[in-house]
Parts: C-alpha cells; sequence; structure tokens
C-alpha cells in the first residue's frame, strides 16, 4: 500500500495554542534504562511516536512487560533476561544502540546489529564503543553483530569523549549506573535529555552528579527500584511550532514546553523579527511582519543551537527578506530539505555544511519527499507558508518524531489532511 502522505493548503496564518508533547530524545533512553530496575516503573507524557513503540517492541523483546494508558508507559522488567536486540529492531531505528549500555548493565552480555547509517550520515558508534571498553567490556564485531560481554568492572573509569556524543554519553550512563565503581566522563552531552535520562536513574537510587555540565560522575549502586517519572517537554516539537507561527505570520501560544531548553532557539525566531515571549511552562510566539534573513546560523552542541532544529529553521528562512547563512557542524549530511525546498521555489544554495539561502518573496505547493525525520518536518513549515497545495510523501519519517502532527496544527486553523 503505497505510504500515507500529507496534503497542505497554504497561506493561512496559524493562531491558537498547541501543547507539546513529551521528548523523543529523552523517552527513549529512559524506556532502555527500565531495564535496569528489577521493577515496575510509571513513565508519564510519553509521546505517541513510532519510535516510542518500537522502543517498547524492544522491551517486551527483552522479557519486559508494557502497558499504556494514555501518554503513561508501565514497565515491568522484573523477569526481563534477554539479551538480543533482533535485526529486524535495530533496523528499524537506529538509535535502539542506546539499549546496549542498559541490556549489558542488567544481564551482562548483548548481541545486536550494527546500527545502519541513516539518512544523515554514517552514524559511527566508536565512541560508544571505545567507552564501554574502557569499562571493562569485550566486545567483538563479525558480519554485522556486535557481541559485548561485561567483563570486570574497574574501581574507577576516567572517560573523556572526543565529542559531546549524546549517544554515548547515554550508553555510559546506562551501563554504569548499575554495579559497581566510579565512572567519570569528561566533555559530556550536555542536552537536557541527559539531564532527564539521570533524573530518572537517580530517582531509581542511582548516584549520578554533573549532568547538564561537561563532567558526568556515576557511581554504580548495587540495585536500582521503578518509579514514577515524567518525560521532559520535546524542545524541538515546540521548535518546530515555532517555525509555523514564523512563516505564516501568525500567533501561537506553546504549552507544556520548558522555556529554559530553548534560549537558542528562540534567540534565532527573535532575530528573525519574531516575538518570543518565555514564562512558566509556555512560549508565546508572535510574527506579525515578514520574516527578516538571520546573518549565521551555526548548529553546536547544547546549549548551542540544536542540530535538529536546523532544517525547521531553513524552511523558515526560504522565505525572508535576505540572505541567511546556516552552518551545519554536527552532522555530515542534513540538508536533506533544500532539494526539496527548492521544488517549492526556495533559493537555497547547500555545499559541504554551509547553506546560504536567498530568502524569495513566495513559495509554492508542490509534490515533495520527507527523506529525514526533520527535513520532513521542515516541508510541513514551508507547506504551511506556501501559496498553493503541497503533497508530502514519506510522511511515516515524520511520524518517527511527532505525534499526528496533522491534528496539532489543524487546531491552530491549518488546511492539513492525512491520506
Ligand atoms: C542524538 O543522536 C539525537 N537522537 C539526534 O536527534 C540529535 O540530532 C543528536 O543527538 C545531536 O543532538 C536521539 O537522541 C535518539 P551524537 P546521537 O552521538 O546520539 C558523531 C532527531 O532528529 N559521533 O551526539 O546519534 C555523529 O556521527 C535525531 O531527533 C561519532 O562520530 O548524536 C554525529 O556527527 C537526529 N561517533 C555527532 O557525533 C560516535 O560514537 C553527534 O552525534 C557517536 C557520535
Amino acid at each position: 500500500m503505497e505510504s500515507s502522505r500529507l496534503l497542505i493548503e497554504g497561506g493561512r496564518r496559524l493562531t491558537g495554542e498547541i501543547t507539546v508533547h513529551g521528548a523523543k530524545n529523552s523517552v527513549l533512553p529512559i524506556l532502555a534504562a527500565t531495564l535496569l530496575c528489577g521493577g515496575v516503573s510509571s513513565i508519564h507524557n510519553c509521546p505517541g511516536l513510532s519510535d516510542a513503540f518500537a522502543a517498547m517492541r524492544i522491551l517486551r523483546s527483552l522479557g519486559c512487560e508494557i502497558s499504556r494508558e494514555g501518554s503513561t508507559v508501565t514497565v515491568n522488567s522484573a523477569d526481563a533476561d534477554g539479551d538480543v536486540v533482533s535485526d529486524g529492531l535495530m533496523h528499524e531505528m537506529r538509535s535502539s544502540i542506546v539499549f546496549l549500555g542498559a541490556i549489558l548493565g542488567r544481564v551482562g552480555r548483548c548481541q545486536l546489529s550494527f546500527p545502519g547509517g541513516c539518512e544523515l550520515g554514517p552514524r559511527p558508534i566508536d565512541l560508544h564503543l571505545e567507552a564501554l571498553r574502557r569499562l571493562g567490556v569485550k566486545i567483538t564485531e563479525y558480519h554485522g553483530i556486535l557481541d559485548c560481554t561485561a567483563g570486570v568492572r574497574p574501581a574507577s573509569a576516567d572517560i573523556t569523549l572526543s565529542l559531546p556524543s549524546v549517544g554515548a554519553t547515554e550508553n555510559i550512563m546506562l551501563y554504569s549506573a548499575l554495579g559497581s565503581g566510579e565512572t567519570v566522563i569528561r566533555n559530556a552531552a550536555r542536552e537536557p535529555e541527559i539531564s532527564d535520562l539521570a533524573g530518572y536513574l537517580i530517582k531509581c537510587g542511582a548516584e549520578i552528579s554533573g549532568q547538564g555540565t561537561s563532567t558526568l560522575v556515576i557511581n554504580g549502586v548495587p540495585e536500582l527500584h521503578g518509579c514514577e517519572y515524567s518525560v521532559m517537554p520535546d524542545r524541538i516539537e515546540a521548535a518546530t511550532y515555532m517555525g509555523a507561527a514564523a512563516i505564516t505570520n501568525g500567533e501561537l501560544m506553546l504549552k507544556g514546553v520548558r522555556p529554559s531548553d530553548m534560549y537558542s532557539c528562540m534567540s534565532v525566531f527573535s532575530e528573525m523579527g519574531c516575538g518570543v515571549y518565555p514564562y512558566d511552562d509556555k512560549i508565546f510566539i508572535s510574527a506579525r511582519k515578514p520574516i527578516s534573513a538571520v546573518r549565521t546560523v551555526r548548529t553546536m552542541p547544547y546549549p548551542g543551537f540544536p542540530t535538529d532544529c536546523q532544517p525547521i529553521v531553513m524552511a523558515v528562512l526560504t522565505k525572508s527578506t535576505g540572505t541567511s547563512v546556516i552552518v551545519e557542524n554536527i552532522f555530515e549530511n542534513r540538508f536533506m530539505a533544500a532539494p526539496e525546498l527548492a521544488r517549492m521555489g526556495a533559493n537555497i544554495k547547500a555545499e559541504g555544511k554551509v547553506a546560504v539561502i536567498e530568502g524569495v518573496k513566495k513559495l509554492y505547493g508542490a509534490p515533495v519527499r520527507a527523506y529525514d525525520l526533520r527535513a520532513g518536518a521542515a516541508l510541513v513549515v514551508a507547506a504551511l507558508g506556501a501559496e498553493g497545495q503541497t503533497q508530502i510523501s514519506n510522511i511515516h519519517y515524520i511520524d518517527r518524531g511527532y505525534e499526528s502532527i496533522e491534528t496539532a496544527l489543524s487546531e491552530v486553523g491549518a488546511n492539513i489532511k492525512r491520506v
């Protein structure tokens, strides 16, 4: 069956309020972490995303009992003794690599297929494997299979990451939380999702400090118990809706967000000329006048401008006055939206890690294709600001990171249908 598509009739100003869901990039490592506590955890504010459902399938395949009530997922990992993540599940979601540290921490061995690269580039895991080896894990790689066995843990390990990898930081935290010994991670990722994972683990009894800074210290404990935990808001989903407001010269109140995670995003939208008003768990954005170009947007590890927001901001800047430059410093190939935006009339020159965007007065609806999650979201944003109808195919990419994006946008005036 031809996969479903989104039909968007652009040109309507969005106004109203949207409640943002729990963060995809936090719920995935937290679901993996439930393996470490041999009991019941209730995770609230879980987004209904295909990636989250994939993580739940992996947990079930490892012997966990899972139930879902609205946005609460309850995991009982008392009898979880699995140590294999199937090839199918690994290919379904490459970020399943975050299960490696959790499975090893729980049962002491793990076999999974090398996570394929993805649309964004090779997505190596050398930092993950190097760190786990430093923690005594024996890892052999053959025919695309990673075969890992926990060995004697060092009394203390001091690991410096050559780059602040989110996934590597998470895998080290997951492997070090349950067990013995002190693990220091230097040049650790500082993303809010790291602090959220630490928050869950600490509530389960883990001893972790420094989360949110570049130096994390984890003291292994002999046992972790289940707990109740609420996933942080999705800052990338929030930024996506800010982009929708900006490109349609609309006004949106975003609820259930954490502005303190979003300073670098908010400042880019302010530079575009939007009124951005954060307070408590809300952000009000008003874009009553045409968007102005932004001289340079650079993606950086947190707290710099997040790479996941880059395609969305690119879409907005295509319909701005003037020339903007985007420098993508995190991933090798993250301008996948550019050729599709060009079909809608955008003027973008993307070369290596730099994209130059000449703002145009109008975008025009066209049949376009999502090639990765955030590039797909960028096409939705552009379509909302385009004249005429846009048809987006391959929207399964979008469903990985947005819970029925068409519902939220319809509620604030967008003409968007899934067919
Ligand atoms: C996480 O991916 C997110 N995914 C990504 O979000 C996000 O873009 C990325 O962090 C950066 O913020 C999840 O959390 C599930 P990294 P991750 O390890 O952990 C290189 C989305 O759209 N690297 O920080 O894979 C790597 O190639 C997704 O929601 C190595 O070279 O990101 C990349 O260039 C996309 N060796 C850079 O580091 C390694 O061992 C950042 O990767 C690990 C990473």
